[in-house]
């Protein structure tokens, strides 16, 4: 029988990249609800300590650690302080990610093109890897990394972030192959719309007015008519951090409100 304690995260230790806003800090709470300690990363540590008092409200301890997971110094410090605080990682989301500018192939530079890289994959990829040796010590663990639809299908002028989000889809199937014999899992969430700063941060040059007309067409047009929650994939990245999803590896659940139907 599937009791709903499988979807516990009692007594495990959770580390959230981009966790001070958005779906970080939904999925933060959310594993705190769902009875983890939650250790949350990002570049600003006031953002992440006003989070780490929300998860200490609900009865969890936190950590909030200021890290640009762009950078490999920051990820090694990032997971030698975890460590320090807690002695184990058990569940690790890769959610920090962004397009920091508008650009095309024809006029991209070199600079833009590795800072997305190197936030949205190598980042990734080596706080994976750092975090797994550690898993792989303890027995096993969950690793999932936040996509994007944009991995399926290419948006116009974030070039560069649509080939890192379909990146991580293959990189959450060649961990997940690699480290399935340590018990560690991996797989990824692929959001579509979801109210943030970085989805309003398109229209960043487009008058108010304006904003709101094309935000509420771009939700008219969802199957599901509207735009996603932060909350609402909360849900998602708990099953594939919890015992609900223990036989599934190498999978990413696209939560789009039905976007890449249409
Ligand atoms: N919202 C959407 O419509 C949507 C759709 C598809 C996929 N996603 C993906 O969902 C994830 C979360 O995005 P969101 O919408 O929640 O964005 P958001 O509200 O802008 O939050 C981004 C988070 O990442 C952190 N961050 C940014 N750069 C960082 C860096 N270099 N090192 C460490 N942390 C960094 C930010 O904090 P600091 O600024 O303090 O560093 C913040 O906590 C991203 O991977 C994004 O690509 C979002």
């Amino acid at each position: 029988m599937l009791g709903l304690s499988r979807f516990s995260l009692e007594g495990e230790v959770a580390l959230v990249t981009g966790g001070s806003r958005g779906i970080g800090r939904a999925t933060a709470l959310g594993f705190a609800e769902a009875g983890a300690d939650v250790v949350v990363a990002s570049r600003k540590l006031p953002d992440l300590e006003k989070v780490a008092d929300e998860i200490r409200g609900v009865g969890r301890k936190a950590l909030p650690v200021a890290a640009h997971v762009g950078r490999m110094e920051d990820i090694h410090r990032l997971v030698e302080t975890v460590m320090a605080e807690f002695g184990r990682i058990d569940i690790l989301v890769n959610n920090a990610g962004s397009s920091p500018a508008l650009s095309t192939v024809l006029d991209i530079e070199e600079r833009l093109w590795d800072s997305i890289m190197n936030l949205n994959l190598k980042g990734l990829y080596f706080l994976s890897q750092a975090v797994a040796r550690v898993m792989k010590e303890h027995g096993g663990g969950k690793i999932i990394n936040v996509s994007s639809i944009d991995g399926y299908k290419p948006e116009h002028s974030i070039g560069p972030y649509s080939i890192a989000k379909a990146a991580v889809i293959m990189a959450t199937k060649s961990m997940a192959l690699e480290l399935a014999p340590y018990n560690i899992r991996v797989n990824a969430v692929a959001p579509g719309g979801v109210a943030t700063r970085l989805f309003d941060s398109r229209w960043f040059d487009v008058p108010e007015v304006e904003m709101k007309e094309q935000k509420s067409a771009f939700a008219k047009a969802l199957p599901l008519q509207r735009v996603g929650d932060p909350d609402d994939m909360v849900g998602a990245i708990i099953y594939l951090a919890s015992d609900a999803s223990s036989y599934v590896t190498g999978e990413t659940i696209i939560a789009d409100g039905g976007f890449l139907l249409t």
